[in-house]
């Protein structure tokens, strides 16, 4: 594949980097770094169609899911975090949860990225026992401080949302959601480069 990637840095091993080759990767990390939102849109859509044996297809339980938490009064972040959790479907097939929770977590709270990172675990309530789990796995986090946030997030959003009938709010109604939840993390290993370069635009 051609890469169109002008100016770039010159060095051939990190340890020849100059302050000049990492301005050019500086430069070039906030357009980027602004796409996220358009990149998480086209891995959800990437869900569509595949159904993986469920009565409806993974982004349709995505959108479901979020649609439910929408209409029950959950908050932006909350809601994106809800579309969002079964993102990793597609490359996380054994670790879907973790995927979710880790592309969440510079952007959310502990509370929310706790609840993605768990809800897998929490779900295998209706159906570990079909595959000769224990099916109350989760109660190993009876005493956690987000066991009953966790819980309520798959017994009224994740676990109802399988319905064909069910309202489905397009993916383009929950766009401008995913445009604001991700365009500033909260945290990140880069944050004092990123607030540097905050107040340098500002
Ligand atoms: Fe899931
Ligand atoms: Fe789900």
């Amino acid at each position: 594949m051609e890469q169109i990637c002008e100016p770039q840095a010159t060095f051939t091993h990190m340890e020849n980097g100059s302050a000049e080759d990492w301005k050019c990767i500086a430069d070039a990390f906030g357009p980027f770094a602004r796409e996220l939102p358009q990149r998480i849109m086209a891995h959800l859509q990437l869900l569509e169609g595949d159904c993986g044996g469920f009565p409806v297809d993974r982004l349709t339980h995505c959108l479901q899911t979020a649609t439910l938490a929408y209409r029950d009064g959950k908050n932006e972040e909350y809601v994106v975090c809800a579309l969002l959790h079964d993102i990793g479907d597609t490359l996380g097939s054994y670790n879907h949860a973790d995927v979710a929770a880790v592309l969440l977590e510079p952007f959310v709270s502990e509370a929310n990225h706790w609840m993605i990172k768990h809800h897998a675990i929490f779900q295998g309530y209706y159906f570990f026992q079909y595959l000769g789990m224990d099916r109350n796995l989760r109660d190993q986090y009876r005493d956690h401080e987000h066991f009953a946030r966790t819980l309520e997030f798959i017994e009224k959003y994740d676990a109802p949302a399988f319905d064909a009938e069910g309202e489905t709010l397009p993916l383009s109604f929950f766009a401008p959601m995913i445009e604001r939840v991700f365009a500033k993390p909260k945290k990140s290993l880069y944050q004092k480069a990123l607030d540097q370069d905050g107040e340098a635009a500002a």
